[in-house]
Order: C-alpha cells, then sequence, then structure tokens
C-alpha cells in the first residue's frame, strides 16, 4: 500500500541491516527515499539501484556533514535516524577512543541530526531514532557504553518530542531487541544467552522492525510521540 505516497523521506544510516530495511519499506510504501551510508558502498548502491532510493556517503558522526545532507533534501516529512555501533567488552580493557566513536554515532549524531531535520521538516513531520531494548535492561557485563547511548536516546526523544510539538512532528524511538543482522548474527556466540532472556526465543528479521518504523511514520500515528517503541520479543519484560 502506498501510504507514504508524497513524502519525502531521509535514513541516516541505511545501507545494512536494519537501516536497508527500513530504506526497503519506506520506498515500497511510496515515500521518495534517501538514505546515508559510510564505509558500505556496495551494498549502498545494489540497495539504491534495487529501491530506487537514493544513496548518499557520510559519516553519521561527522555533524556538519549531516547537517549539509539534510539540508539538501528540503523539506522533509520523514527522518529515521539508524546508524548505530556496538562496541561490547570490559569497561577497564575496551579502548575508550571506541567508546568515543560509539557515543560521537550513537548520541552526538542522533542528537544534532533530528534538530537539524526539524528545522526543516514540513508541519506533521515525523522524527524516529533507533535505540534498543538495552536502553531499558541491560542484562549481563560489557554493555555498559552501549547502553549508555541507547538510554541517552530516551531523553532525547522525551525532549524533542516536547520541543517540536507545536508543529505536529513526532519524535519516538524504537528499541530493537536481538536482530538477525551483520551486528548481532541470529547463529553469533551470544545467541543462547540473549534468547534466554526472551519470551520468544529468536532474533528479529530486520523487516520486522521497519514494520514499526512504517507504522510510526505512517497516517495512523500523528498522536503518538515521546515514546519509546520496543519491539524485542519480550526481552526486556
Ligand atoms: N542488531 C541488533 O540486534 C540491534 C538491536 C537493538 C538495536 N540495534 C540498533 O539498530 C541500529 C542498526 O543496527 P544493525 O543491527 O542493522 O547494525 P549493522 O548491521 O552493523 O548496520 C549498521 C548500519 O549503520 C551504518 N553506520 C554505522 N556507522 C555509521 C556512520 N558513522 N555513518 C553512517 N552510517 C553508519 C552502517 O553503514 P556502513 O556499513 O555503510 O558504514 C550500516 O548501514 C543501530 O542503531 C543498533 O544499535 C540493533
Amino acid at each position: 500500500m502506498a501510504t507514504l505516497m508524497n513524502k519525502r523521506a531521509l535514513v541516516l544510516g541505511g545501507s545494512r541491516g536494519i537501516g536497508a530495511a527500513i530504506v526497503e519499506r519506506l520506498a515500497s510504501d511510496g515515500a521518495a527515499t534517501t538514505f546515508t551510508y559510510n564505509r558500505s558502498a556496495e551494498n549502498a548502491m545494489d540497495l539504491a539501484s534495487r529501491t530506487n532510493a537514493k544513496a548518499v556517503q557520510a559519516d553519521s558522526s561527522d555533524r556538519v556533514a549531516i547537517s549539509q545532507v539534510i539540508a539538501e533534501q528540503g523539506a522533509l516529512d520523514i527522518l529515521v535516524i539508524n546508524a548505530g555501533l556496538l562496541v561490547m567488552g570490559n569497561p577497564l580493557e575496551i579502548n575508550p577512543e571506541d567508546v568515543d566513536r560509539m557515543i560521537d554515532v550513537n548520541v552526538r549524531g542522533p542528537y544534532h541530526a533530528a534538530v537539524d531535520g526539524a528545522r526543516q521538516m514540513n508541519e506533521g513531520g515525523r522524527i524516529v531514532i533507533i535505540g534498543s531494548v538495552n536502553g531499558d535492561r541491560m542484562p549481563f557485563a560489557g554493555g555498559s557504553a552501549y547502553a549508555l547511548t541507547k538510554s541517552a536516546i530516551q531523553g532525547m526523544v522525551r525532549g524533542l518530542a516536547r520541543d517540536f510539538g507545536d508543529r505536529g512532528i513526532t519524535v519516538n524511538s524504537v528499541q530493537p531487541g536481538p536482530v538477525n543482522t551483520d551486528m548481532n548474527p541470529a547463529d553469533g556466540p551470544m545467541k543462547d544467552a540473549m534468547h534466554s532472556f526472551m519470551a520468544i526465543k529468536r532474533h528479529a528479521e530486520p523487516a520486522e522492525i521497519a514494520g514499526m518504523v512504517a507504522y510510526l511514520v505512517g497516517p495512523e500515528t500523528s498522536i503518538v510521540t515521546g515514546a519509546q517503541h520496543t519491539i524485542d520479543g519480550g526481552f526486556g519484560a
């Protein structure tokens, strides 16, 4: 169904995994879609040719570059901020530079992108940031830095929803549990530990997360804002 006909969408971090599924879904729902990629040029070109979406190279930690990509879109209806990194390990041992890079991509980038996106968004625009159930629950060691980045998104969403509500712009996060991507393959070494925390013991597929995003940017959710939408097989229950 072309529920997003005549809408202009931008997905930050769309070359692989959840982001690529979001690009596919928004494009097939009728939105004129642009997405960014950082390192995966080949995936990005392939996705662009399959979906008719436009691919642009831009590092989500580069505030000026992302600001320029957003400015080039003109009046936006939908902004999905998906780009994210996962750095796990003993905090006493992991490289602090890697942690800082993750904070840049997962927190600093999304905040500035959401603000820049809202600056030129049409009335009734939609901003969705991909968080994680780990913003609510981090049930194993080694995930403190990642969890802090995803908890930060929760505060960002609550505050920005109030900042932009008078223009009818909604701001929400989608909080996946384990999803089968390069970041967290369904047959990876952590799978049994992760499934042990879940009511439905399987990884989600990226298209299932894209479905939640499509709902939040679609015609039925103009009153849904400032909220975290968890899709996690009960990981956080
Ligand atoms: N998979 C899970 O279990 C899971 C669970 C909860 C939340 N999440 C969240 O969902 C989001 C997507 O995760 P995923 O599993 O799809 O990860 P993924 O398979 O590793 O893909 C990450 C995507 O983000 C892009 N990206 C990363 N750093 C970037 C940067 N600096 N600039 C621009 N793009 C960048 C990558 O682009 P390039 O390859 O082009 O660099 C790629 O398209 C992340 O925010 C992640 O934290 C994932």
